[in-house]
C-alpha cells in the first residue's frame, strides 16, 4: 500500500478547497455571460477554476465567441463580475469553511506541519477574514503579490519559501486542474480535491477533507485515494 511520505508544510488553494467560494465565481461569470448574450456551462467553468481573474475573462469570453474587445472594455467587465462576486462574498460565515478543514489542519499544525495559502485570488485576504480562518496558516500568499498565474508554479514556490521548506517536503491540496500542474510543475506532491477524472495528474484525490484525514492520519493514501497499490505516480 503506498504511504504518505513525511512532510514538513502543507500548501492549501483556497477557493472551492478551504472554502466554497468557487460556487460565487461561477455564478457571477454566469450572470456576465448572460449580460453578454450566452450561456455558460458549470463543465465549461471547471477551465476558470485556479486561473487568475484576466485569465477567466479571455476564457470566457472565448466560450462566448466574443472578440475584438479592448482592453479597457476587458477591465470594465472583470471589475463588473468582481463587484458581484464580493456581493456575493457578503453573505460568507466561518460555517462556510468546507467540512473536514479546520480539523484537518488543526491535525496538521498539532504535529507541527507548517502551513500557508497559496490562491491566484486577491480577494483572498477578505475571504480569510470574512471566515475567520487566517491564524490557521503560518503564510498567505495570493494574487496580490504574483506576476504568473497557476499553472505556473511561482505561487506555490513562493509560499515554500515563506515556509522555510523545499519543494520536495511540502503537500499541496488543489480543486483546480491549473492548481495541480502548477504544484507539480513546482516539484511537489498535490491531492486533488474533487472529481478523480478532472484532477487525474495529482498523487492522489478525494471529494473532501473529510475522506482526507484519515488517509493522513493513518499515513496510507491507497486507503482513501483513487490509485491503488501500485498505480500512484511515483512517491
Ligand atoms: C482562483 C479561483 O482562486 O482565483 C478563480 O479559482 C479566480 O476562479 C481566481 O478567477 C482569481 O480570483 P479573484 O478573486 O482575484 O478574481
Ligand atoms: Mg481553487
Amino acid at each position: 500500500m503506498l504511504r504518505t511520505q513525511p512532510f514538513e508544510a502543507a500548501i492549501f488553494d483556497l477557493d472551492g478547497v478551504i472554502v466554497d467560494t468557487a460556487k460565487y465565481h461561477y455564478q457571477a461569470w454566469r450572470r456576465l455571460a448572460g449580460e453578454l448574450g450566452f450561456g455558460f456551462s458549470e463543465s465549461a467553468n471547471e477551465q476558470l477554476k485556479g486561473v487568475s481573474r484576466m485569465d477567466s475573462l479571455e476564457l470566457l469570453l472565448r466560450s462566448g465567441g466574443v472578440t475584438g474587445l479592448t482592453p479597457e472594455q476587458k477591465e470594465e467587465l472583470a471589475s463588473r463580475k468582481n463587484e458581484w462576486y464580493k456581493e456575493l462574498l457578503e453573505t460568507l460565515t466561518p460555517g462556510d469553511v468546507l467540512p473536514g478543514v479546520s480539523s484537518f489542519l488543526s491535525h496538521l499544525r498539532s504535529k507541527g506541519i507548517r502551513t500557508a495559502i497559496a490562491s491566484a485570488s486577491r480577494n483572498a485576504p477578505l475571504i480569510l477574514e470574512k471566515v475567520k480562518i487566517r491564524a490557521m496558516f503560518d503564510a498567505v500568499v495570493d494574487g496580490n503579490s504574483i506576476a504568473k498565474a497557476k499553472p505556473d508554479p511561482e505561487v506555490f514556490l513562493q509560499a515554500a519559501r515563506l515556509l522555510g521548506a523545499a519543494p520536495e517536503n511540502c503537500y499541496v491540496f488543489e480543486d483546480a486542474e491549473a492548481g495541480v500542474e502548477g504544484a507539480i510543475r513546482a516539484g511537489m506532491r498535490v491531492a486533488g480535491i474533487g472529481d478523480g477524472q478532472l484532477l487525474a495528474r495529482a498523487h492522489l484525490t478525494v471529494t473532501s477533507f473529510e475522506q482526507l484525514e484519515p488517509v493522513f492520519l493513518l499515513g496510507q493514501i491507497g486507503a482513501a485515494g483513487r490509485r491503488e497499490e501500485g498505480s500512484g505516480r511515483d512517491e
